[in-house]
């Protein structure tokens, strides 16, 4: 085993990887030279990508796509999507491209609120804890003047604190629940300042309420941190053509949308299936939410939270055939920033965001969650068609190659000895042997 090492952040990239090499690396020079490969050039650059986060080596880089002609509530978009799968940027251009001409998609956003709390544990009267609050909310509000100053400005800021009681599910647990409207900001750090404020003048203002004794007046605060689960920051997007209007090659229209409906029908009893089912909108969503800079760890747990809260973890998108009509849908919750945090400090965030007109944080959830419909509508349909292996190892075929180190000779040759043939990793290895031996 290793000894630990102190200090390890405070030495230099290049002392950090020396570390590493004596400790993890056999002194291996193929894993200095590649760490080093991957530096901007540009040190300014180079140095705002470190400054990122902490112990920084290297870039890792990830391809940055475009899906184009995605049509949302009549305006035409080109949607920038980072992701390493391939077929996703595929998908999406061809959902967006047959639901572009089927009136496109239809966006809503349903509301904006997100959440933060206060935990604390308290071991007094309740109705004397409810008084004090009472009396301590305006104080609460207006210790985070200072906060909330600019925020307001903008139309956002604190919208409520609730004092609620849990003890029912777990002994003295009581928290303050705040909502708050954090405009354009996806509003993390605003919220979090707000509530350690809250935090921090309940507890003082406890000690001070005449009505405690001893033992209320100690109430302990716990945390404070804001909810990455938004139900009520929630996001619906559509779309519907006549179910004639759905037939392909492979069906008719009716035989597809038939298909479609029992896709998503056994999505929603058979979490198996709903995981992957929504896997797929999440390839969409995450590939947005990670070009635009937002946090996508926030927005993956606060959906699948969603997508669980009637008990059962279900499908997020719906479908149905009414009065011969097609209709596909979907309502996640999304908190996202096209101000602050990374959006516009990434230079390749700051990109996308204009490739998207410099969307306000609504329209952004709007093309999100539009993306997710699309890229769920393209898995499915591939599915219940084609399946997914024929798209799939097609564009997986590159992969392959260069995982063989195949030239661009070889390339060229393989991806049209297997356009019309069935794709394996050994199929591909044996091929490209028979050229190399030729
Ligand atoms: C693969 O990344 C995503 C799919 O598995 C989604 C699905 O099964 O619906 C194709």
């Amino acid at each position: 085993m290793t000894d630990p090492i102190s200090g390890f952040s405070r030495l230099s990239k290049e002392e950090k990887i020396e570390w590493l090499n004596r400790t993890y690396l056999q002194q291996s020079e193929e894993a200095s030279r590649i760490l080093r490969q991957y530096w901007n050039p540009d040190a300014k650059l180079q140095r705002l990508h470190e400054e990122f986060t902490e112990n920084t080596l290297s870039n890792f880089y990830l391809p940055f796509g475009i899906a184009p002609n995605f049509l949302i509530n009549g305006q035409r978009y080109a949607i920038p999507m980072v992701t390493e799968e391939s077929s996703v940027v595929a998908a999406a251009s061809k959902a967006a491209k047959f639901w572009g001409t089927r009136g496109g998609f239809q966006a809503e956003v349903i509301n904006t609120r997100k959440v933060g709390q206060v935990h604390f544990s308290y071991k007094g009267d309740p109705a004397k804890l409810q008084s004090f609050f009472q009396r301590t909310k305006p104080r609460l509000i207006a210790s985070v003047a200072d906060i909330t100053r600019n925020m307001e400005k903008r139309g956002g800021g604190v919208l409520d604190i609730e004092l609620r009681d849990k003890n029912h599910e777990l002994e003295h647990y009581y928290q303050l629940h705040g909502t708050f409207d954090t405009r354009d900001s996806m509003g993390a750090n605003f919220i979090n300042s707000c509530l350690e404020r809250f935090a921090k003048t309940f507890k003082e203002e406890a000690l001070k309420f005449a009505d405690f004794n001893k033992e209320e007046r100690d109430l302990e605060i716990i945390m404070s941190i804001l909810s990455n689960y938004v139900p009520q920051c929630l996001v619906r997007v559509e779309v519907s053509c006549p179910v004639e209007d759905m037939a392909s090659s492979e069906m008719s229209g009716e035989e597809f949308s038939r298909k479609f409906l029992r896709a998503i029908e056994i999505a929603k009893v058979e979490p198996y299936r709903a995981v992957t089912h929504n896997k797929g909108a999440m390839n969409g969503i995450d590939a947005v939410v990670i070009a635009t800079g937002n946090d996508f760890r926030a927005v993956e747990a606060g959906i699948h939270a969603y997508a669980a809260k009637d008990g059962t973890y279900t499908s997020l998108t719906h479908a149905e055939v009414e009065k011969g009509v097609f209709r596909f849908w979907m309502e996640i919750p999304l908190a996202l920033g096209t101000v602050g945090g990374l959006t516009r400090l990434h230079p390749l965030s700051r990109v996308a965001l204009d490739i998207l007109q410099k969307p306000s944080a609504e329209q952004l959830m709007k093309i999100v969650a539009v993306t997710g419909l699309a890229q769920n509508f393209a898995a499915v349909s591939s599915l219940i068609t084609t399946g997914i292996q024929k798209g799939h190892m097609k564009m997986h075929l590159l992969n392959i190659l260069n995982q063989l180190e195949a030239s661009i000779a070889e390339k060229e040759q393989l991806v049209d000895f297997f356009r019309d043939k069935t794709l394996t990793y050994s199929a591909v290895g044996a091929e490209l042997e028979k050229i190399r031996k030729a």
